[in-house]
């Protein structure tokens, strides 16, 4: 089969064989024009054109993990750190909420500071004084009776990226005390405690090769997320990574568009890190099969310390700045903001 084949088949079929799919991740870039055109077709088949919002939240930059790639990582000593107290995250939902915001999403660092029980009585009071919209916690590896906990105090949703699904790759961007086994389990846990789960890969990560990235689609066809996020990893220079290159916006958006067709009820979020590889990286990513994006409501004082990787777009801005700017590259993409929850459309394709 050709190129164009294998993209009708995958269209048709939701899967191909590995072979198959290592001819797509290494084709040229001739074969995207077809492949983002079947992946827009069949979001809008299932989206139409809209995309959802997500306030997104960070709460602190403690982390007590040590990945190779993070700019957060504890072994960075040049960072002043910071987190958000209730109040402050009380504050950053109210005026997310004004500006049309119904998801609010609480990212941060693997922060001890943040007790179960705090972290569920600021759960328990977003979901008290904004009953309308969903909580999305993004907060790391926890026991199962934590994320328990936390869904009894209301969170609905839980991002976990994998970030690698290749077990030797895996061992290669995280110190030893973390394993893909633990967080697949977490994943997993999640899952089975009623989450909507998302998960999702860097691109071009050091070391990761085509066998990785199919194995990032085999985990994630076992797990069935409802939300799958990816970008480019981007090197931050306060890493033992500081000298590898960043990843390509390119194989990104061929990689959205290879998961549309795969997940097609996928929430699928044109990432900040695509917008900070290219300064169209996220409409090009909504074109590619995206459908979600993630508006920053932190205050601005607390945003370039949130850094991951180097020069993070939308550190000096406010939130209602965000809004404005999204709103108009949304259009531009050719796709319209709706002010909604957003869930996944898979359980209602499916019932
Ligand atoms: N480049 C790109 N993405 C990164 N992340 C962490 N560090 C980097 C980096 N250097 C991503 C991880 C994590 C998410 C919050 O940010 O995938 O899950
Ligand atoms: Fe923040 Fe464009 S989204 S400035």
């Amino acid at each position: 089969m050709n190129a164009k084949e294998l993209i009708d088949k995958l269209y048709e079929t939701s899967n191909l064989t590995d072979e198959e799919l290592r001819f797509l991740l290494q084709a040229d870039a001739s074969i995207d024009e077809y492949l983002f055109e079947r992946a827009d077709c069949r979001r809008k088949e299932i989206y139409g054109n809209d995309v959802y919002l997500r306030g997104l939240i960070e709460i602190s930059n403690y982390c007590k993990n040590n990945c190779y790639y993070c700019g957060i990582r504890c072994g960075n000593n040049k960072l002043e750190r910071y987190r958000m107290d209730k109040e402050t995250i009380l504050e950053c939902c109210k005026q997310g909420y004004a500006l049309g915001y119904r998801t609010f999403v609480l990212q941060g660092g693997e922060d001890p500071y943040f007790t179960d029980e705090y972290i569920c009585e600021i759960v328990g009071e977003i979901h008290a004084t904004y009953p309308d919209c969903a909580i999305t916690l993004s907060l790391g590896e926890k026991e199962k009776e934590s994320y328990q906990a936390y869904f009894e105090a209301g969170a609905r949703r839980y991002l976990l990226r994998h970030e690698t699904a290749g077990e030797e790759h895996y061992g290669k961007l995280h110190p030893e005390n973390l394993s893909l086994a633990h967080r697949k389990q977490c994943l997993f846990d999640l899952k089975e405690i009623g989450y909507q789960v998302g998960t999702g890969m860097m691109v071009g990560s050091p070391y990761q090769t085509v066998d990785d990235l199919i194995e990032d689609f085999r985990f994630m066809q076992e797990l069935d997320p409802e939300m799958i996020g990816i970008g480019p990893y981007l090197t931050h220079l306060d890493t033992p990574f500081a000298s590898f290159e960043n990843g390509s916006m390119e194989l990104t958006l061929r990689l959205i568009a290879l998961l549309r067709l795969m997940f097609p009820y996928a929430l699928i979020p044109a990432t900040t890190a695509l917008g900070t590889i290219h300064p169209t990286g996220r409409e090009q990513g909504l074109k590619a099969g995206a459908n979600v994006v993630m508006p920053n409501v932190s205050p601005t004082d607390f945003r370039k310390l949130y850094s991951l990787y180097e020069n993070k777009i939308c550190t000096g801005d406010e939130a209602s700045h965000c809004r404005g700017c999204l709103e108009a590259r949304v259009r531009s993409a050719g796709y319209e903001i709706v002010c909604a929850v957003g869930d996944s459309a898979k359980e209602k394709f499916r019932a």
